[in-house]
């Protein structure tokens, strides 16, 4: 067990946890999207999803799990970071490099702030927000769907989760090739289609979201 602190707490076995918490966030980022398609097909298909989701007896553990991941990412995120700011300071005449590591490990940790900024309002908005609810063939269920479309039908929250998603496409689009850099896949023949797969990936799920959001803001509010 020992191994396993050291192993833990080292800068490369940080960095490896980072990079696979990341991977585990990703996969439930492509989920949620699919599950928010649905609200191209009707609040009735949408608000059934949702019902069959929060009375899943899973649910618990499965929000558990996700909590901690987000936990163990941003922990580690910002412990590196700070090792990396204090390990050498860059000054002018340090290897392009070094600067470029530099500055680009600053904007991840910048934009992962913003993604969790939009998080807390994201789960505060939706999951506490007013609890609707709705009859579908004698089942009442909540009504998730007239609350989104009266959440986006503010041009203010609108533009704020278009922003948002703006940042996260960055934030994922970066965190995918480098993550998959920490974990050893660094390949003259395999690095640029990585680097291709993170970009379309990132930016199709940022696209994605953005036009699920567009198009419930123009939903009429029954
Ligand atoms: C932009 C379009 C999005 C829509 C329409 C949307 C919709 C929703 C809805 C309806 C819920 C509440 C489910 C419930 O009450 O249990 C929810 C929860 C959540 N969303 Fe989103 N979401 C969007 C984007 C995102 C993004 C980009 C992230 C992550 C960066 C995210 C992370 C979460 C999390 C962590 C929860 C709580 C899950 C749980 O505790 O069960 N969402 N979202």
């Amino acid at each position: 067990m020992n191994w396993l602190f050291r192993y833990l707490t080292s800068s490369i076995g940080k960095k490896q946890l980072m990079a696979v918490t990341g991977l585990m966030l990703y996969g439930f980022l492509i989920t949620h999207l699919m599950g928010n398609f649905l609200l191209f097909l009707g609040a009735e298909k949408f608000n059934t999803y949702g019902h069959m989701l929060i009375t899943n007896p899973m649910i618990i553990p499965m929000e558990i799990g996700l909590l901690s991941l987000f936990v163990i990412h941003i922990a580690l995120a910002l412990t590196s970071a700070k090792e990396n700011m204090a390990a050498r300071p860059v000054n002018y005449g340090a290897p392009l490099c070094t600067k470029f590591t530099k500055v680009s490990s600053q904007t991840m940790v910048l934009s992962g702030m913003a993604v969790l900024v939009f998080l807390v309002v994201h789960i505060v908005g939706v999951k506490y927000g007013t609890h609707y609810t709705v009859d579908y063939h004698g089942v009442v269920m909540r009504d998730l769907h007239r609350l989104l479309v009266e959440i986006y039908h503010n041009p203010i929250v609108t533009i704020f989760y278009v922003a948002s998603m703006g940042i996260l496409g960055f934030h994922i689009t970066h965190g995918l090739q480098s993550a998959f850099q920490t974990l050893g896949f660094n390949h003259k023949k395999y690095t640029p289609m990585i680097k291709a797969t993170s970009f379309f990936l990132g930016w199709g799920l940022a696209v994605g979201y953005s036009a699920v959001v567009i198009f419930t803001a123009m939903q009429k509010v029954v």
